[in-house]
């Protein structure tokens, strides 16, 4: 069960969630700047304008702006041989529609790509994580607006032309998929024009998402079909955020609801990547949303012309879906689902389950037939800061061991795996709540969720075992 020579073993991040440095430099606002500190129990906010006297975790985060050397030689140490960063679009195009790009923020990103380069480390880029211009969000209630097309067109070519010779692998939005439930209105969509309020709580219109979505494929499409034509040595990912689900029973009422909410959450935005289409069901799935795409001539042409030419996804957790209404309900990454009684707990209610990673990757790789990559993953958990500065992260290490064992299986079953970038390799802001103290990193970083901390970076336990999972290429997971 050998991974391959060239394996990409590395670590996951966002430049929302750790940059900080938010409005350095000539950088415009996000929607996640806007977004304050929440917890498990007390829900995040969006605001329209900077609230005095609110932590908004992102302002600072954990400040890789001004750490970012030091950061990757931590990663160097263990062996990383890829890096996940995500470009912050408001750090070049303050508000995603100036003409020309701000030279500062071109500048931070030529240093942080050297420094990979310095180490070997093959950076893996995120065009858009979350991190849609807010001044968007204003003008044109985010992707809702065509011509947030054109803009991130812009914005691409430049950071092609500019990162062309250090930059090869590229994905063009981070979790596209959100975008199919009303978690995504504010961080993936940015269907959120004048809300203020919890971000779960945003007034939903299927409509204005779906429609973003459409926006979402042809930009995706005509950015990766323009690689291909001026770059040919780019490799092009798309990003889903894996939601794999279970019928909690084998009644084929639940079966089959089962299906119909994987096609939707799941596949519905890799079939029109992956594919260049939309699917068959895509009709019956508008339909019964009260949905109406619409669409200009071409649109479908490009999506045709622009696949991607691997696919990568996030996966944390599963869940079980079913028509009872009366089924016991659990958390999730973006989604609720329904408790299944085999499976434990995170301490955020995310079921964990290794080995439904190894039937996602058959599942996707059965479809598909094009390399794949796990470019999140994790356990987020409170970690304890000893005394003498140490972290004994066990239950991570335990995590992510599981998960690594049934890649490997996978692996074995057929899969093309082309490498594995755990989240938040170090600790960094959480996206659905805000906190510091949901913590994933290798690396912890001493930051609180009261905005305080002295940013010292500490190496946990699971540091130096990754460095050994790495240096075997998988083979000692002790
Ligand atoms: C994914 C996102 O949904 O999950 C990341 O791409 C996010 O941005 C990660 O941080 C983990 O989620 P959370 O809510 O625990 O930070």
């Amino acid at each position: 069960m050998s991974l391959r020579p060239d394996f990409l073993w590395g670590g996951a991040t966002a430049a929302n969630q750790f940059e900080g440095a938010w409005d350095v430099d000539g950088k415009g606002a996000s929607v996640s700047d806007m977004c304050t500190n929440g917890s498990h129990t007390n829900p995040k906010r969006v605001t329209t304008t900077i609230e005095p006297g609110t932590l908004y975790p992102s302002h600072e985060a954990i400040d890789f702006y001004h750490h970012y050397e030091g950061d990757i030689a931590l990663f160097a140490e263990m062996g990383f041989k890829c890096f996940r960063l995500s470009i912050n679009w408001t750090r070049i195009f303050p508000t995603g529609m100036e003409k020309e790009p701000n030279e500062k923020g071109l500048e931070f990103y030529d240093k942080v790509f050297d420094c990979c380069k310095k180490y070997g480390i093959e950076p893996l880029v995120t065009i858009s994580h979350y991190e849609l211009p807010y001044a968007l969000v204003e003008k044109c209630n985010g992707w809702e607006g065509r011509e947030c097309i054109e803009y991130f067109e812009n914005y691409c070519k430049a950071i092609f032309e500019r990162y062309k010779d250090k930059v090869k692998y590229w994905l063009t939005f981070n979790e596209i998929n959100s975008g199919t439930m009303p978690m995504g209105n504010v961080l993936s969509t940015g269907t959120v024009k004048g809300y203020s309020g919890p971000i779960m709580d945003v007034p939903d219109s299927p409509q204005a998402r779906y429609q973003a979505l459409h926006h979402q494929f042809v930009a995706s499409a005509k950015v990766v079909k323009y690689a291909h034509e001026n770059y040919p040595q780019f490799k092009m990912g798309n990003m889903i955020c894996f939601i794999t689900s279970y019928p909690l029973t084998c009644n084929p009422d639940d079966m089959v609801y089962n299906q119909q909410s994987m096609r939707e959450k799941n596949w519905y935005c890799s079939d029109v990547q992956v594919r260049g289409e939309y699917p068959a069901y895509a009709k019956r799935l508008w339909k019964d949303l009260g949905v109406e795409i619409k669409m200009e001539p071409g649109d479908l042409e490009i999506l045709k012309e622009g696949t991607v030419d691997f696919y990568t996804f996030s996966y944390y957790m599963s869940n079980c879906v079913t028509l009872d209404p009366n089924a016991e309900k659990v958390e999730g990454n973006i989604s609720m689902g329904m408790k299944n009684p085999y499976l434990k707990a995170s301490d955020w209610g995310w079921q964990i389950d290794p080995k439904g990673l190894r039937y996602t990757l058959n599942e996707i790789y059965d479809r598909y037939r094009i390399p794949l990559m796990v470019v999140e993953n994790g356990l987020g958990a409170y970690d304890k800061l000893e005394e003498d500065g140490s972290i004994h992260d066990s239950y991570r290490i335990d995590y992510l061991r599981e998960h690594i064992e049934q890649m490997k299986e996978a692996v074995e079953d057929g899969v093309d795996l082309m490498g594995y970038t755990p989240w938040g390799c170090i600790d960094l802001v959480s996206a659905s709540t805000g906190e510091m103290a949901k913590r994933y990193g290798f690396i912890y970083v001493e930051k609180y969720d009261d905005g305080t901390g002295s940013l010292n970076r500490r190496k946990k336990d699971s540091f130096e075992w990754y460095k050994k999972v790495i240096a075997t290429n998988g083979e000692d997971l002790a």
